[in-house]
């Protein structure tokens, strides 16, 4: 489950541009397109330059600096070639008074390593 948490004002993201911020170890690109916020992850699924940086087309897309693959903002989509599959993640955006919110899931912990237990780790025994 991920909780809101606020990232910028207002103010701070002009309309047809994004910005990037932190969440839960996640560097995240919020973008204002007519009127609307969206977020996702801000790293290029290709060589993981910042999406956040490229201006917002008409149509809700996002040029990379990098190499010029196009994304949706919206559903996050190569729009390239919608077909392969590729995808950056979105994330929930709301607004709460001024305060811009994002939803990011924490990163799954990592698989604990020689998962069997010895029995002396098991028994629940006191040594
Ligand atoms: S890093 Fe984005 S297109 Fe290459």
């Amino acid at each position: 489950m991920s909780e809101f948490q606020t990232v910028a004002n207002v103010n701070d993201i002009p309309e047809g541009q994004g910005r990037c911020f932190p969440v839960n170890g996640t560097m995240v690109g919020v973008f204002l397109h007519q009127g609307e916020y969206f977020a996702i992850n801000d790293f290029c699924p290709h060589m993981g330059a910042s999406l956040s940086e490229s201006p917002i087309a008409e149509d809700g897309s996002v040029m990379c600096s990098w190499h010029a693959w196009c994304f949706s903002i919206k559903d996050g989509t190569w729009l390239d070639n919608s077909k392969s599959g590729i995808k950056t993640p979105t994330y929930d955006v709301r607004l709460q008074g001024n305060e811009i919110q994002v939803a990011v899931p924490l990163p799954d912990p990592p698989a604990a390593k020689g998962s069997a237990s010895t029995d002396e780790e098991s028994s629940g025994e006191p040594s």
